[in-house]
């Protein structure tokens, strides 16, 4: 039980890997704050985990409201007396690029992905504070690091998370908090089936599409993503903080 003792909270945890990393969670002992923006995924989450034996509680809202931010960790206070573990996970997918984007477009991938994770982080940090030690996991992505047609939007905010990643923390070291990223490659989730029902192509063809761009020529699963993301918030990486652990089948390296 690599969690044991531990009360977590996991953003987008609805679906896709936010989900797969609250069942690996689950499995690890943790106390769980679940948070999505879908009432009826994030409780089926937490009902389905509780019916495995695991404590959780299911928060809904929008993580760019500090409102909802701020409720997400009161409900932990209330729950379970505390914070250890943040997982900023939950994100907006709105690729577009730079010439063809709206303020709307900008803004709402920007709102979500950037100020929702600093918000969520903002209202969490005092109370793992007090906990004397923790860890916050920042879901990046490959998107941060490499050029994709279309995509502008998204890959921007997905790099931002490193920049905030680093600031965090140094910021959070004398606090004895750990602030790391993930950035996973291409890994079949809900997204994902977003993107090959956008782009009019089956599962098996956007598959065939991606698979060649990583080393291991392959899509990744989410409990990879999850396994990686456990290890990053566990004591198992007590002296990593301040970067990013790739995800990716080999995807930047290639
Ligand atoms: N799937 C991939 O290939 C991939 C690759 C690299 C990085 N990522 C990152 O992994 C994370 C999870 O992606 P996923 O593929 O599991 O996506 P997903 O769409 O399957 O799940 C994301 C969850 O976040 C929730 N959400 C969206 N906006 C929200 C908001 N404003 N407030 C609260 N919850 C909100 C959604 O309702 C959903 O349940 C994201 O940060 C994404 O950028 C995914």
């Amino acid at each position: 039980m690599r969690l044991a003792n531990k009360i977590s909270i996991i953003t987008g945890a609805g679906a896709g890997i936010g989900e797969g990393t609250a069942t690996r969670f689950a499995e690890e002992g943790s106390k769980l704050v679940l948070t999505d923006i879908s009432e009826a995924d994030v409780n089926a989450v937490s009902k389905r985990l509780c019916a495995m034996g695991a404590q959780a509680v299911a928060v809904t809202g929008d993580i760019s409201i500090e409102d909802d931010a701020r409720r997400i960790s009161e409900t932990a206070i209330e729950h379970f007396g505390g914070i250890d573990i943040l997982v900023n996970n939950a994100a907006n997918f709105t690729t577009v690029s730079v010439e063809h984007a709206t303020p709307e477009d900008w803004r709402r991938v920007l709102e979500v992905n950037v100020i929702g994770t600093g918000l969520v982080s903002k209202h969490a940090i005092p109370h793992i504070r007090k906990r004397g030690k923790g860890s916050i996991v920042n879901v990046s992505s490959t998107s941060a690091l490499m050029a994709q047609p279309d995509f502008a939007t998204y890959n921007t905010s997905k790099g931002a998370i490193l920049s905030m990643t680093i600031c965090m923390a140094l910021d959070l070291a004398p606090s004895n908090i750990r602030v790391n990223s993930i950035c996973p490659g291409c890994i079949l989730t809900s997204a994902t089936e977003r993107e090959w029902l956008r782009m009019g192509i089956t599962r098996e063809q956007w598959i065939a599409e991606m698979a060649p761009q990583h080393m291991l020529n392959r899509v990744g699963d989410v409990r990879e993503v999850a396994n990686a993301i456990l290890f990053l918030a566990s004591d198992e990486a007590s002296f990593i903080t301040g970067t990013h652990l790739m995800v990716d089948g080999g995807r930047i390296a290639k």
